[in-house]
């Protein structure tokens, strides 16, 4: 495969028809790459028919991403996502495929400017939606099957840790953003079948391979290649947030004195977050999922960010 391809979620193009046009698209039919030729159809409708023959993925330039990355970026802040005929369903399943759009491409090409414009927006977009739910549970509930578990599960932390981070006087904009930066970035090199593979691992019940186990260092290096773009508080964040504080996190195992608080505060959030989530949603297991949580998570930076992490909890 040419090397400047990047593979694209066929499903998440489709809901940006305004980004593939001039482009190059690509698609693999057995084991070949061919360019696609639009003599007479529209790109939406060949990419459709292909799907529905179960081809899953389209190849594009690298060259083509900023463009792409622009397309999306502006279907995002259109009258259409605005107007009252659409639905919150469609922005929810818009805002995840921009997201994902653009993490495809930095997982093939690391990060720029023009990706990271779109994951802020989205984020923004997806935080709006939950602040106007009638609560998180209303808002898993009515979106769960609309997007991907992973997706529900960042845009909840983020959100959450937004609420923690405002139990702090030394709370501003940019910590609050550099924070969720950490949230939209952590796992960006991994796959869909990896979480699962990461759950189970955390849950006691199954090994981690060395790749997934290295992800938090594989992001961050790939961060570090970028400093201009990705504060140091975000690649330190991405670095321990599947450290804990006795030591048994991975990938390093380090120990408490080495976390600072906003790392603190973002690990307790994204935890809490997956525990509700294992308790499928259920908001009355809150104080059960805490209780757990103290058990690890205590010492050092922990024990403010537990204190304003149960304060959110029992608004
Ligand atoms: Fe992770």
């Amino acid at each position: 495969m040419d090397s400047s391809l990047t593979k694209i979620g066929i499903a998440h193009l489709l809901k940006f028809p305004g980004s593939f046009e001039g482009i190059e698209v690509h698609v693999q039919v057995a084991g070949k790459f061919i360019k696609l030729n639009y003599p007479n159809e529209s790109f939406t409708d060949i990419l459709k028919k292909l799907q529905a023959k179960g081809v899953e993925f389209a190849y594009v330039h690298q060259g083509d991403s900023e463009k792409i990355m622009e397309a999306v970026k502006s279907t995002l802040n259109s009258k259409f996502f605005y107007d009252p005929a659409t639905t919150d369903e469609v922005r929810v399943q818009q805002t995840e495929g921009a997201a994902n759009i653009a993490k495809d491409f930095i997982r093939n090409f690391g990060v720029d400017k023009a990706s990271l414009d779109v994951l802020k927006v989205a984020n923004e977009k997806t935080m709006t939606m939950i602040k106007e739910a009638p609560g998180l549970h209303a808002f898993v509930k009515r979106f769960r099957g609309q997007c991907s578990e992973e997706y529900l599960k960042s845009s909840l932390t983020n959100f959450l840790v937004a609420m923690v981070l405002e139990k702090f006087p030394w709370k501003s904009l940019q910590i609050i953003h550099k924070t969720m930066t950490a949230g939209m970035l952590c796992d960006v090199t991994l796959l869909p079948e990896d979480f699962e593979e990461v759950r189970n691992y955390e849950k006691g019940l199954g090994e981690i391979s060395e790749r997934v186990r290295q992800h938090p260092i594989e992001v961050s290096q790939m961060l570090r290649r970028k400093k201009e773009l990705i504060p140091m508080e975000t690649i330190t964040i991405i670095e321990q947030h599947h450290e804990r504080p006795d030591g048994k996190g991975f990938p390093v195992g380090i120990t408490v004195s080495r976390f600072n608080q906003l790392s603190a505060i973002f690990i307790v959030s994204q935890r809490f977050i997956e525990k509700l989530f294992e308790n499928k949603f259920d908001f009355t297991k809150r104080h059960e999922i805490i209780f757990a949580l103290q058990s690890v998570y205590a010492g050092g930076f922990f024990d403010k960010a537990m204190d304003a992490l149960i304060s959110v909890v029992d608004e």
